[in-house]
């Protein structure tokens, strides 16, 4: 996006001579924040469902992370990206009466299920705030801890905001993120068919489907490759990093089939799919057998301190 962006910028802003790239990259991402600014993917009971098979798929790895940010009850933990509250609950089971989850998120729906899912679920207190996390905002006042699942991918030039919020926090502050990784399992995936393993198919045709929906929407679906590196570059202390795989079992492919109704629309409009062929790779999907089939997606999660 940004190598065949900057050469149209640059003809369009010429004419003032020194031109600041950093501007313009900041501007370009701000212009797909506000004419995009809806989550690519769905917002319904549906895609609230889908959330919730993740959230059990990401199960181990998402305590891993909250492990290595060691929650203390008292915490005062901001969440990026709630949504439904999958991993809000995981938080909420490690605070005790004082702690405190805000959960920043852009869709209201997907926060009222939040909302409702963690009512009775602990002594702790949600706050829910509806707000776009590029731009940092006094819900991060008094934070200990700052969170994020499967969120970062969705916002544009995601770096710009990871530097603006070390600069934000009071040094100490836990920070950690887990983030799909959509791209290295497919290399396997193109070897074990390259070398003759049948019925692969459906999950190279979904992992294409993702990665370009993403980036028609001017969205990085490998922002988490690079998380470590960047944060380590803002100057965040302490960086640990990990990549695991994800198993393949029948929730990942209920997941798959999901997302395919959820983004159809989307998908055929961007010329990505057509609305037959979706029919045709869940047809396939439904017909795998999930348990053998290799690992689709993967994770990424860093934790550090500010
Ligand atoms: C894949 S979902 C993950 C939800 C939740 N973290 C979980 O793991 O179950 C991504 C969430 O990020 C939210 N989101 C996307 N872009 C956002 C932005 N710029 N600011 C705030 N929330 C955003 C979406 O509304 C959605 O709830």
């Amino acid at each position: 996006m940004c190598s065949a962006g900057a050469p149209r910028a640059a003809t369009y802003l010429g004419f003032l001579g020194h031109v600041d790239w950093t501007l313009v990259l900041v501007a370009q991402s701000t212009a797909v924040m506000n004419k995009e600014h809806e989550y690519v993917l769905g917002q319904s009971a549906r895609a609230a469902r889908r959330l919730e098979i993740q959230d059990a798929h990401f199960a181990d790895v998402s305590e891993r992370l909250l492990d290595d940010l060691a929650l203390r009850p008292n915490d005062r933990v901001v969440e990026l990206g709630c949504g439904p509250g999958g991993f809000t609950q995981r938080i909420f089971r490690r605070l005790g009466a004082g702690g405190v989850v805000v959960g920043v998120d852009t869709s209201e729906s997907l926060q009222s299920q939040a909302r409702r899912v963690l009512e009775g679920k602990g002594p702790a207190r949600f706050e829910p705030v509806l707000a776009d996390i590029a731009q940092l905002g006094t819900w991060l006042s008094g934070a200990d801890v700052v969170v994020g699942r499967a969120v970062l991918h969705h916002v544009p030039m995601v770096e710009f905001m990871l530097g603006r919020l070390r600069a934000a926090l009071r040094p100490g502050t836990r920070v950690g993120f887990l983030e799909p990784d959509f791209r290295a399992p497919l290399a396997r995936l193109a070897y074990l068919e390259a070398t003759g393993r049948p019925g692969l198919k459906p999950l190279a045709a979904w992992a294409t489907a993702i990665n370009r929906l993403y980036l028609a929407r001017g969205l990085s679906p490998a922002v988490g490759a690079t998380l470590a590196l960047a944060l380590e570059g803002a100057g965040y202390r302490d960086v640990r990093s990990a990549w695991e795989e994800c198993r393949s079992d029948r929730a990942m492919v209920e997941n798959m089939l999901l997302f395919y109704d959820e983004v159809r629309d989307r998908l055929t409009s961007l010329g990505i799919m057509t609305a037959e062929e979706i029919a045709r790779q869940q047809g396939l999907l439904r017909a795998a057998h999930a348990e053998s089939l290799p690992p689709a997606w993967a994770t990424f999660r860093a934790a550090c301190e500010a």
